[in-house]
C-alpha cells in the first residue's frame, strides 16, 4: 500500500481530470495474483495517463476476489454528464492498461464510452462497498 493515500483521497469528486484508484491492498499486487509484474503495471498506467488523469493506490477495497481491482472515477465533466465510477476487476494483462488509457485519453466516464474489451473486466461491487470508496 501507498502511505500517501487513502480510500477518502481516492473519490476524485468534482476533479478536473479522471481518477484511477488502483488497489494495492491485501491481495491486488501482491504474489497472490500471480504472473503478473505489479509494480511495472503500475508505472505503465501513470506513464501512459501522465497529464490525462490522476493515478493513486488505496488500501484493500473489499472486492479481493476480483483482484487486481481499478476504479475509473470520472472527471467533474464527466460527472456532469452523468459518469460514474467504474469498477474493473481481473486487471491482470498487461494489454488491459492499454484499453484504460484509450478510454481515459477519449475523457473517461460520462464523456466517451469505454473500449467494448473493458466489458470483460467491469462489475459491481455491494453498495456496501462503493459507499466506502466515495465517501
Ligand atoms: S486487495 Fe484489492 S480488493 Fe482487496
Amino acid at each position: 500500500m501507498s502511505g500517501t493515500s487513502t480510500r477518502r483521497a481516492a473519490t476524485g469528486a468534482g476533479v478536473a481530470r479522471p481518477t484511477v484508484t488502483v488497489c494495492r491492498g491485501c491481495c491486488c499486487g501482491t504474489r497472490k495474483v500471480p504472473l503478473l509484474d505489479h509494480i511495472a503495471q503500475l508505472a505503465d498506467l501513470r506513464q501512459s495517463l501522465t497529464g490525462m488523469a490522476t493515478v493513486r493506490t488505496t488500501d484493500c477495497l473489499d472486492a479481493c476476489d476480483h483482484a487486481n481491482v481499478m476504479v475509473i472515477q470520472p472527471s467533474a465533466q464527466g460527472r456532469q454528464a452523468g459518469g460514474h465510477p467504474v469498477w474493473l476487476g481481473w486487471v491482470n494483462y498487461p494489454n488491459a492498461i492499454s484499453d484504460i488509457t484509450t478510454w481515459i485519453t477519449a475523457g473517461g466516464p460520462g464523456i466517451a464510452d469505454p473500449p467494448n474489451v473493458l466489458d470483460l473486466y467491469t462489475f459491481t461491487p455491494p453498495r456496501q462497498v462503493r459507499q466506502t470508496l466515495d465517501n
